[in-house]
């Protein structure tokens, strides 16, 4: 039997994500794949990937591996809807299937001790992802960044693959110089 676009991606990215021991050299290997994956996002993605709220940007899962070692997301963005200053805590690729999303980047300016605190942050640059563009990010320093709609811009959809099984991730208060970590449920925001 032919495997589906999903099955094949889902099949390569664990081969080269194990291939490649350094997060940058994984990322290089694998945004190929989502780039064409966006491609094929029409065979496989179901309505249940389209779940949205009005509470929050929603995120629906499609792939989590039975070892915990990456995980494939969809996301749904409605206008207005922003994620908290966050990081990941691993290597990430992020495809764009309609929309434009929006990530606004941080400085990371303090060394990173370990602690949830003393932390200063400076905001970076933005980038505006439309259709069919792929992103990537690696921890150690972590990728801190906040992504969403704006109120003027129609709904995204993008497809987030990680490292790991993302349930778990520090979200910062740039304000007060903290970080915390949050859990967070399979197709909760
Ligand atoms: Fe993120």
């Amino acid at each position: 039997m032919t495997p589906t676009a999903l099955e094949a991606f889902i099949a390569e990215t664990t081969v080269r994500s194990r291939r490649q021991a350094d997060p940058a050299d994984c990322v290089l290997a694998l945004a190929p794949l989502m780039l064409d994956l966006i491609d094929q996002a029409g065979t496989f993605l179901e309505p249940s990937h389209y779940r949205s709220s009005v509470q929050g940007y929603t995120r629906n899962l499609i792939y989590d591996a039975p070892d915990a070692s990456l995980s494939l997301y969809s996301i749904v963005w409605l206008p207005g809807q922003w994620t908290p200053v966050h990081d990941h805590g691993s290597w990430g690729v992020v495809g764009v299937v309609e929309g434009v999303l929006e990530e606004r980047s941080y400085v990371r300016l303090s060394p990173d001790r370990g602690t949830d605190e003393q932390i200063d942050l400076a905001r970076g640059g933005t980038v505006l992802l439309r259709h069919g563009a792929v992103t990537s990010f690696v921890p150690n320093p972590d990728h801190i960044h906040v992504t969403g709609v704006p109120d003027e811009r129609p709904r995204a959809v993008s497809l987030h693959l990680y490292g790991r099984t993302m349930n778990d991730f520090n979200i910062y208060d740039v304000r007060s110089r903290t970080r915390r970590r949050i859990h967070v449920a399979h197709n909760e925001s």
